[in-house]
């Protein structure tokens, strides 16, 4: 299966390798992607993203999200990228939308 991962941050996208266990914004950080984060932990929601394809290749949400999103943002996709960790290969293709 093909193994890639897109990344649209503030300012640049860029499509960057995946690695299992690692968080979305982990990846971010890594390659100089602007993905607005704070706290890292799930609590300030500035890393929130939009999963536009693969979710299911991502860990399910965390309490952390539960707790941060409303139910209605998960049902739609969006997800915290510190608390999305890539779960297995596949396409992945985030988008990151910060509330404000
Ligand atoms: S960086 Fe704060 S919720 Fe992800």
């Amino acid at each position: 299966m093909e193994l890639s991962l897109q990344l649209a941050g503030r300012t640049i996208t860029k499509n960057v390798e995946p690695k299992l266990g690692v968080s979305l914004l982990q990846l971010a950080i890594q390659h100089h992607i602007d993905w607005q984060h704070l706290c890292t932990r799930g609590t300030c929601a500035r890393c929130r993203c939009f999963i536009e394809e693969g979710s299911v290749h991502l860990e399910e949400p965390t309490v952390a999200e539960h707790m941060r999103l409303d139910p209605e943002e998960i049902e739609e996709g969006y997800r915290l990228g510190c608390q999305a960790i890539v779960k297995d290969t596949g396409k992945i293709s985030a988008r990151n939308k910060t509330y404000f």
